[in-house]
Order: C-alpha cells, then structure tokens, then sequence
C-alpha cells in the first residue's frame, strides 16, 4: 500500500518526467532511467553559480566555465585571476573564490572525487546546508531535503504553513524531508524546484495544472498566492560615493584590484572614494591619494550609476579625466587597454561606471 507521502512524490515525479526543464546542468529523467549519472563537478558548478542567481544567468558562464575548465582538475589547476574574470558579472563575488578553493581541496585531498555525503561535502570551501543537500541529493541521489527559495514556496503552500519566514524555515524543512522518496530523491528534488521555478509562481500560481491541486491546504483555504508569508525586511540605506575614470589619449583606463576580503573582494574597479550615508560626491578631497599624485584635470559626469548590494543601495557620481601618456599607474594598479577593459574582473557596477566614465557628457 503506498502511503500519502509516497503517492505525493509519485505524483510529483510523474509530473516531473514530462515536464523537466531542460537545463545544461541537468540529465533529464529519461537519460537518468537509462542510467545516465550526473558529473558531481557539473552539479556543484551549476549549484555554486544559482546561489542568488537565475537560471537564465547562469547559463552562459555555466557553458563559459565548462568549455574553459571541463573538469574540477582543470579549475584547480587555473589562475584565480582568470577564474575571477570568467565569473565577472554573475555577483556575490565570494563564490569565485571559494569556487577555486573547493576545486582545489577536491583535486588535492579528495583524489579528484566529491564527497557523496551532505557532511562531506559541508566540510568543503563554499559549501553551506542547503548546497550540500542539493548536490548529495542531485548528483549521488541521496535522501537530502533540498530547500530554497521555490521549495520554501511550494512547502509552505502544500501545508498551509502560515509562520512568517524565516521562522517557518525549520517547519518547512521538516516537511520536505518528510515527503522526500526513497526512490529518485535527485529527481524529486529537482522536480519540487522546477514545480517552484514554473507553475507555483509567487503571484498567479496555476493551480489547475498542478499535480499537487488536490493534496495542496492552501488552495483548498484560498489563500496560495499568500504564501510563503515573509516578516518585514529592514528598509536598505543608500551609501555614496564617487568612482574616478581616468582615460589615456589611447584610450586606456585606470584600474585597481580591490582588497581580497570583503564586498566585491579581488575584483577590479576604477579608483573609488570611501562610501558611505553622508559621503559627498562631489568634493574631490575624498579621492585616493594615489590618485590625486597624479593631479590630473577633473570633471564630473551627468547621470550617477546606480547598484544594489544584499544590505545597502549605492549611488556613485562618475568623475573623468583625461590623462596623458606618460601618466604613471600607481604601485599595484594598471592601464587596461580598449582591448583588455572587456576581460578585466570588473564586477556589473564597476563596468558601469567605466563604461559612464568612458561614454558619458561632461555636467
Ligand atoms: N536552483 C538551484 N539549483 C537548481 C537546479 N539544480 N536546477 C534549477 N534551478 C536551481
């Protein structure tokens, strides 16, 4: 006799066997019944990469990283500062290099072979409860409970779990573990994100289509779209500053490496002043010093670039100059050719700053 919870998977995983989405990263339930298994290095790289991260980002640095380093050997092997440019633009920059030390620790002390245990995996650089749980379940098919932001989603609805996150988060886990099969917990798993990701939408589910309409207590109480419900988040500040483009008559940009730990840690930038809530972006004292060495002729742009970080809003005032070829690059820093300014780590909000620095109208 199958119990509830059984027949719950099952009609998740039936639902799953139609409807996977095709992802790079992913073997499809077809490939997997034919016994195809998945490269744990694949499973980890993808998993690192949709930290905060959408699908449809990943994507191309997915293909970009496995075309470059197809195995965890290959990303051990690799310069860091290429691995930081070949992640440029995907954010949460600690990823990276974690991503390198974690490839390292598997080439080095793990024979080239990822732990198979939640635990083990743990243990590694960058890898926290929830990306453990993901790759022991995905790539070994381990029971894990797999729960991120669409399986809080679904769980949450499928129980009628009322509880604000991100108190609910323990009631949540328990109720995925409890649900996960023992047979194709790796599907399972995937299907409950693709579930998530597609028909239980945060606004307009479409409960018609789902395979869990009938077992689901919250469309039964009418209130699915509700769910999850969230505690008020802390308002975010806005911190300013200003970032300084200093442009060589050959075109060439003035660039620096930021320091290895903290926000946007080892990425370049642009010389950037101190920011902060009360910081002026237009009083040139707060430049580098380094920078005002060069006394170089200052102007500022129309139009501030603009970013979001995880705890605050930024707002930075784009200052130019044009420097002469003699201009010397600070100890530590360097002119990027036209040519090399695409390859540069520059993280999205330094590239618009360049870019603005490079492009935009005197005010
Ligand atoms: N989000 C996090 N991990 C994922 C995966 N393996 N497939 C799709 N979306 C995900």
């Amino acid at each position: 006799m199958p119990t509830a919870t059984t027949s719950l998977a099952d009609d998740l995983l039936r639902w799953y066997d139609r409807h996977a989405r095709a992802l790079p990263w992913r073997v499809s339930p077809k490939d997997r019944a034919r016994g195809v298994t998945p490269d744990p290095y694949r499973v980890w790289l993808s998993e690192i990469m949709l930290q905060q991260t959408t699908v449809q980002a990943v994507g191309p640095y997915f293909a970009g990283f496995l075309a470059r380093w197809p195995s965890v050997e290959d990303l051990a092997a690799a310069d860091e500062a290429e691995v930081m440019k070949a992640w440029a633009g995907l954010g949460y920059y600690s990823r990276a290099r974690n991503l390198k030390a974690c490839a390292e620790a598997i080439a080095n002390e793990h024979a080239g072979r990822f732990p198979r245990t939640e635990e083990g995996l743990r243990a590694l650089p960058g890898i926290g409860p929830y990306t453990a749980a993901a790759i022991a379940a995905i790539a070994f098919d381990r029971p894990a409970a797999v729960v991120d932001g669409n399986v809080e989603r679904v769980i949450s609805r499928l129980r009628l779990i009322e509880t604000p996150l991100p108190a609910a988060k323990p009631e949540i886990r328990a109720a995925t573990a409890d649900l996960v099969p023992e047979a194709r917990p790796g599907d399972f798993a995937q299907a409950m994100m693709d579930l998530g990701a597609t028909l239980c939408s945060p606004r307009k589910p479409a409960c018609a289509l789902c395979p869990w309409t009938d077992p689901c207590a919250a469309r039964l109480a009418g209130i699915a779209e509700t769910l999850p419900r969230k505690a008020p988040k802390a308002a975010k500040p806005t911190r300013r500053g200003m970032a300084f483009v200093a442009v060589r008559a050959d075109g060439a940009v003035l660039m620096r490496r930021r320091p290895p730990k903290g926000l946007l840690g080892g990425m370049s930038e642009p010389p950037v002043s101190a920011w902060g809530e009360t910081a002026a972006m237009d009083d040139l004292a707060g430049m580098p010093e380094d920078l005002a060495r060069l006394s170089l002729d200052w102007r500022r742009r129309t139009g501030d670039v603009r970013h979001t970080f995880t705890h605050f809003h930024l707002e930075l005032a784009i200052w130019r100059a044009d420097a002469p070829m003699t201009a010397p690059a600070p100890d530590g820093w360097w002119w990027s050719e036209p040519g090399e300014i695409d390859g540069e780590a520059l993280p999205t909000v330094m590239r618009k700053a360049v870019d603005a620095g490079r492009a935009g109208q005197a005010a």
